[in-house]
């Protein structure tokens, strides 16, 4: 009997220390050295979508003089093509930035490598572009910012073969002092020269100064994206498609009630989905609506109210936010409640930023939560067919990427809802 007592004991104690996992300490905010180039020399480089078969080229130089001039191929040091861009910069307090260039290459060939030079000098890039059908993957993190867990989240998804980087918001954690802003772009060069980075923004990209800077300024100039091409106004709203996927990014910070510019927006560009084309929809913004997390319980809400019923109108397949510093999984949901026509909504704000983890959790865990954890790590979102994707999340388990959670989803277009509730939307979008 006492033997049985002692054994069943140390199964439970076992079973706890294996279930519980030890998260290890938080990170410093990593050192970079001052290395200085020559004034022309192409520093912060990364790339983005800009429409069909076209790729935006980012970079930095401290001369005014270098040329927004890029030169590419499909050889390496061979070079047929080469595309002039523009160019900005901005000041923030006594802080000036070196000159931004914004370049636009192609037309492109799908899901192919290309090798590129920026501003005539410097050293030959890399990039591939995506596929122009399914299947195609996807890198997600958010709130990344610049520590040692967010080097060991770049190195992770450095090893995962992916097309497309989503970026759900929070990029540098600058905040307001710019010279982040430069590390941060030096930090991501690697990853985000190679694939395209699609962001969106989140509260430390704000930077706002009462009568002085409105808010986004460094954002804007240095991670301009396809607003222009997706018909939006403004950089901190815009859609893209890829391969079988139409993506929408929207900004947490800017107006959504339905009367404002992002909602008409948003409604035109629902109008525009073709889901034979694009089956699957995706939208990404920084403030999570399905959130039980104690960190920033609630701020979602305001939003949720006002943008939800389109959603589920909409038959949005899968919603991706940052924001909260841990991961949480929900099941299909509409309202609070488990709906087989509503969207997944994934928390993925733990890139590894220097804030540290959101360890606290609202109990008991809500019936739409499936899983919820904080550790730092990635998402992988691989859209497989029409039908179905799989996604992966990677838990930074000391310098090894683990995957922790994952699973398959369907499709709405697959599981009729699309065809639903297509009465529903088309009444939405026709209301003035
Ligand atoms: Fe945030």
């Amino acid at each position: 009997m006492k033997i049985r007592l002692f054994l069943t004991v140390a199964v439970i104690i076992s079973a706890t220390v294996t279930a519980d996992y030890v998260r290890p300490l938080p990170r410093k905010t990593l050192q970079f050295p001052w290395n200085p180039k020559s004034p022309s020399y192409p520093q912060q480089v990364h790339i983005s979508l800009a429409g069909d078969k076209h790729m935006r080229v980012t970079w930095i130089t401290d001369a005014k003089s270098s040329p927004s001039m890029v030169e590419y191929g499909k050889l390496p040091g061979q070079y047929d093509n080469f595309a002039e861009g523009e160019s900005t910069s901005y000041s923030y307090l006594l802080y000036s930035s070196g000159k931004i260039h914004h370049t636009v290459i192609g037309p492109l060939e799908d899901n192919t490598v290309y090798f590129y030079r920026c501003g005539g000098q410097g050293p030959e890039f890399q990039l591939k572009t995506p596929p122009a059908q399914l299947p195609i993957t996807f890198a997600v993190a958010g709130d990344l910012g610049q520590t040692g867990w967010t080097k060991s989240t770049l190195d992770h998804i450095d090893q995962c073969k992916y097309d497309v980087h989503l970026l759900p918001g929070d990029l540098s954690y600058a905040d307001y002092i710019q010279r982040r802003w430069d590390t941060f772009g030096e930090l991501v060069q690697p990853l985000a020269s190679a694939r395209p980075w699609m962001v969106t923004q989140g509260n430390h990209e704000k930077e706002i100064i009462p009568f002085l800077k409105d808010g986004f300024e460094s954002y804007n100039a240095r991670w301009k994206m396809p607003f222009e091409e997706s018909g939006s106004s403004s950089n901190l709203y815009y859609s893209f498609d890829v391969a079988g996927a139409h993506i929408i990014m929207l900004g947490s910070y800017e107006d959504y009630d339905e009367y404002s510019e992002q909602y008409r927006w948003l409604k035109g560009d629902l109008s525009k989905v073709d889901r034979k084309r694009t089956p699957w929809l995706m939208v990404l913004f920084h403030v999570p609506w399905y959130n039980s997390n104690k960190a920033h319980q609630g701020e979602g809400d305001d939003m949720m109210a006002a943008i939800e019923p389109l959603f589920y109108a909409a038959s949005v397949d899968l919603v991706l936010a940052g924001h909260v510093h841990a991961y949480e999984r929900s099941k299909r949901v509409y309202n609070r409640r488990s709906d087989r026509c509503g969207a997944v909504h994934i928390t993925i704000g733990d890139g590894g930023n220097r804030e540290g983890l959101a360890t606290k959790y609202v109990n008991p865990q809500p019936a739409w939560s499936v899983f919820r954890e904080a550790s730092f790590g990635h998402g992988e979102l691989k859209i497989v067919n029409t039908t179905h994707a799989f996604w992966s999340w990677h838990r930074n388990d000391d310098d090894e990427p683990v995957k922790s959670d994952d699973f398959w989803i369907t499709s709405l277009v697959s599981s009729g809802c699309v065809a639903q509730k297509k009465n529903e939307l088309d009444n939405i979008l026709m209301t003035p």
